[in-house]
């Protein structure tokens, strides 16, 4: 008899958020995040495609990834608003495969100059979590966030082409 091979413990899945299920995306945000998203944020964020996803571990929603689409001058970033798991299903990979669904859009889009958001300063475990697939702390924002404490917020940044240069004719001055 073949060998049956056995299925993963922890089987993680992304799923769309929808007008039916959005309360589920409110709920995993009120609990990771100390910051409170009102209204407009999830009106915002509804619909919105492969930039927001709900994470379900063995079908149970555990996490959820927001992105929005930023123009900087001549820059066209993405911006992750929120990505959170919920604490009891951390160090299972589900922040990864929210994580490399982004970095996967990012490059299946093909116009992004990077990728960006925002950290509190002490939020040692997300610094890490980014660090590892190659965001770098481009700056630090005193007074960033307005009703949390530490209020100072890291901006970290994966780059995902280069600076355009001003100088398109290949000569240096
Ligand atoms: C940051 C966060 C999303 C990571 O999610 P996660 O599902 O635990 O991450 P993963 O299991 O995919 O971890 C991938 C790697 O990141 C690093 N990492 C994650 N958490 C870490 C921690 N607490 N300390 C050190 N490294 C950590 C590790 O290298 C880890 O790989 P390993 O477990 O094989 O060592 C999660 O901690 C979280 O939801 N935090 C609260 C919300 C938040 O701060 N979001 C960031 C701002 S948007």
């Amino acid at each position: 008899m073949p060998e049956q091979s056995k299925p993963p413990l922890h089987r993680i899945e992304l799923g769309a958020v929808t007008p039916h299920n959005f309360r589920q995306l409110k709920c995993v945000n009120s609990v990771v995040f100390p910051v409170i998203y009102n209204d407009k944020f999830y009106q915002n964020v509804l619909e919105k495609g492969e930039l927001t996803k709900l994470a379900y571990c063995n079908d149970i929603v555990v996490g959820a990834v927001c992105c929005r689409i930023d123009t900087v001058g001549n820059q066209r970033k993405l911006y992750i608003m929120t990505l959170g798991c919920l604490a009891p299903y951390r160090r299972l990979g589900i922040g990864s495969v929210m994580l490399k669904h982004v970095l996967q859009y990012v490059e299946n889009d093909g116009n992004f100059d990077s990728i960006y958001l925002h950290v509190q300063v002490n939020n040692d475990s997300a610094i890490e979590f980014y660090k590892k697939f190659g965001f770098q702390i481009v700056d630090t924002r005193e007074k960033y966030y307005k009703r949390i404490e530490p209020a100072d917020a890291h901006e970290l940044q994966k780059t995902i082409r280069p600076l355009k240069s001003e100088n398109t004719n290949g000569s240096h001055e």
